[in-house]
């Protein structure tokens, strides 16, 4: 079963293959996994409307692929391993064959509470074996599950709900984060308010509290699985029946619901699973990431168990209790591929090398980073100290809507460059275009980064809305996946990501749109008109800079920046909060009105001096407030 890659001269002349023969090349990997029917054609797309298929005709259950096929040779061996926000205590374990028999006991419990295929199914919880569990149970029956980050408000969760139509939400009464609890019931319970669609909340009992649970409506996961089989068939799914929802920003409007499908996402995700961490069969893999991110979703759950391979999932937080947790759970539990984000590792250096250097690390193999680009110093750090100079480092490069990894090093056989994400996977055609959409051959240059054919994993549509999918991929280049970012390539090929292009906010590797927190500071009474734009920050990458309009400009400016912040928390949650707010008499707009972000961009960056021509601008002076009144 393994689709391993052995080496680069492997990978090179594989590369070849997949662009000159995609069909072929993916008919093989897809060959690999186990389809209740046989699909009739491997591909049919176009990028106009678009319309993206693959393996058609084929039926399948991606948790067949997840668990039934394993049983026979990995029924004992770990599926999961579970490690608790608290290092005292337990952690937990399942096999294969436990996991199998925890999801489809779920699995009748989610049928025996009315849901069907193609229900959607929102989850809202904390990091326990249960949120992969229920995810694992709607794909079994076909529900489509939907995550949402724990992290997000109740507004937020409320138009997640809203915009999928979900028939049930699944949550706990709380969670573990570091020292804190929080509070997670009484989140949903205020979402539902504004929520009709939602009839039955299951909810499972992590912090031992007793929340309200409203009569007909919530029940404890503990009485809905009491008496359930642990068998329960696999739906047939086509596959291009929706899997998952996943609502990520762009830069305009409100999240978008990513739909990923059963056939195309499964053996993506694995096949590039197995590639870049070249994991081997008893290999322990930690991701670190959320399950309410795709990260999560790829390289926690799927693509790893579609391998077989041991997965472990944390409860907790880096630096709890102190900043040698990462490095102690991988000494723990001998972790062999470690994948985690740039802004942890950031956190954790500025914590000092003394909570790195105490542990032995001698089992990991192969390291990895996701979510933003990597800096020079937080690179050799990891290489340094944490690889211990003898690990190569996978910085790898995707998106949600890519569903799997797209650029990056394949464990110790590429070339590896600080800063550099490097070489597409087999079968990813990346490309550079110019300003007017033409592509770039040469090497050493900059570019938008774009990829020419599909790939199996690629996003389907925008749940609900496949206009809105067209405009913001496949428009703005003809015949093009645009994903949204700037690239260089070097003069050997590789890629390095120089990061976003349009209005879209990297804060920790977490996405928001500009538009998103603008419409949340402007939900706020003080407020008129706001403008946001990132910054660089040393940890988080990117912090949020907002510029405010008020009416009147605020006596106490404490008091309406607080007032400000409370409205971003209660519109999209804690994660959004703006670092910085100036409170401005006017934003710079050129006279048709649009706000000019590139001049704000340079203030918040504290580049006033390099602002260019603003003479074209509605009202000049206004920069020159701005820039008196800008915030260090
Ligand atoms: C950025 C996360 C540089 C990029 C999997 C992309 C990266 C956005 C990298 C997607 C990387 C992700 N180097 N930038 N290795 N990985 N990005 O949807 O701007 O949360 O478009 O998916 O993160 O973020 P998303």
């Amino acid at each position: 079963m393994s689709l391993k890659i052995n080496s680069f001269e492997e990978y090179q002349s594989k590369y070849k293959q997949s662009i000159e023969k995609p069909d072929a090349f993916w008919d093989k990997i897809a060959k690999s996994f186990q389809w209740q029917k046989d699909y009739d054609k491997v591909c049919e797309w176009n990028f106009e409307e678009p319309n993206v298929k693959w393996f058609l005709g084929g039926k399948l259950n991606i948790t067949e692929n997840v668990l039934d096929r394993h049983l026979e040779k990995r029924g004992n061996k770990l599926a999961l391993i579970w490690e608790p926000n608290d290092p005292k205590d337990p952690f937990k374990r399942y096999t294969y064959r436990e996991l199998y028999e925890k999801v489809c006991e779920f699995a009748n419990a989610l049928k025996n509470q009315g849901i069907q295929k193609g229900d959607r199914v929102v989850l809202y919880m904390p990091m326990v074996p249960e949120l992969a569990i229920a995810c694992l149970a709607c794909a079994r029956i076909g529900a489509i599950h939907s995550v949402v980050f724990a992290g997000f408000s109740a507004v937020a969760m409320a138009d997640r709900i809203n915009d999928a139509q979900a028939k049930m939400v699944i949550t706990a009464d709380g969670l573990n984060r570091g020292s804190k609890q929080v509070p997670l019931k009484r989140v949903v319970d205020e979402a539902l308010e504004n929520c009709n669609s939602v009839e039955k909340v299951i909810v499972y009992n992590c912090l031992g509290w007793e929340p309200n649970m409203q009569e007909g409506r919530d029940l404890w996961w503990r009485d809905a699985t009491d008496g359930m089989s642990k068998n329960c068939p696999a739906e047939q799914m086509d596959s291009e029946d929706i899997l998952f929802i996943l609502y990520t920003s762009g830069s305009t409007g409100k999240p978008k619901g990513v739909v990923h499908t059963h056939g195309g996402y499964m053996v993506y995700t694995a096949y590039s699973f197995q590639n870049v961490f070249q994991y081997e069969e008893s290999d322990v893999y930690w991701c670190t990431a959320d399950i309410g991110w795709i990260t999560g979703h790829s390289y926690i759950v799927y693509g790893p168990l579609l391998s077989g391979a041991t997965t472990l999932m944390f409860e907790g937080v880096p630096t709890y209790p102190d900043a040698g947790r990462f490095w102690q759970v991988c000494d723990k539990h001998s972790v062999n591929q470690f994948y985690t984000a740039p802004t942890a590792i950031r956190a954790l250096m500025a914590c000092g090398d003394e909570h790195v250097l105490s542990y032995s690390l001698d089992s990991l193999k192969v390291l990895g980073t996701v979510g933003e680009p990597i800096n020079e110093e937080a690179w050799k750090w990891y290489y340094l100290h944490v690889g211990k100079e003898k690990c190569p480092i996978v910085d790898t490069w995707w998106q949600t809507e890519t569903g799997g990894i797209m650029i990056s090093g394949l464990g110790s056989h590429s070339p590896m460059k600080e800063t550099y994400a490097g070489y597409p996977l087999p079968g990813i055609n990346a490309v550079l275009l110019d300003q007017d959409g033409n592509e770039i051959e040469e090497n050493e240059v900059e570019g938008y980064l774009c990829i020419k054919h599909p790939w199996p994993s690629i996003i389907r549509t925008t749940y609900g809305d496949h206009e809105r999918c067209r405009l913001t991929y496949f428009s703005t280049y003809k015949g093009y996946y645009f994903t949204g970012d700037g690239a260089k390539r070097a003069a050997n090929g590789m890629y390095r990501i120089i990061g976003r292009v349009d209005d879209v906010i990297n804060v920790s590797g977490h996405r928001f749109g500009t538009a998103e927190i603008e419409d949340a500071i402007n939900s706020n009474r003080l407020a008129v008109e706001s403008a946001v734009v990132g910054y660089p920050h040393e940890v988080k990458g990117q912090g949020i800079y907002a510029y405010v309009v008020c009416e009147e400009m605020p006596s106490d400016e404490d008091f309406a920046r607080g007032e400000i912040v409370e409205s971003v928390v209660k519109q999209i949650g804690k994660i959004a909060k703006p670092e910085k707010i100036q409170f401005v008499s006017g934003l710079p707009k050129t006279r048709s009105g649009k706000i000019m972000r590139r001049i704000l961009r340079k203030i918040a960056e504290g580049e006033a001096d390099k602002l260019g021509d603003t003479s074209t601008l509605l009202d000049p002076d206004v920069v020159e407030d701005i820039v008196k009144g800008a915030i260090k």
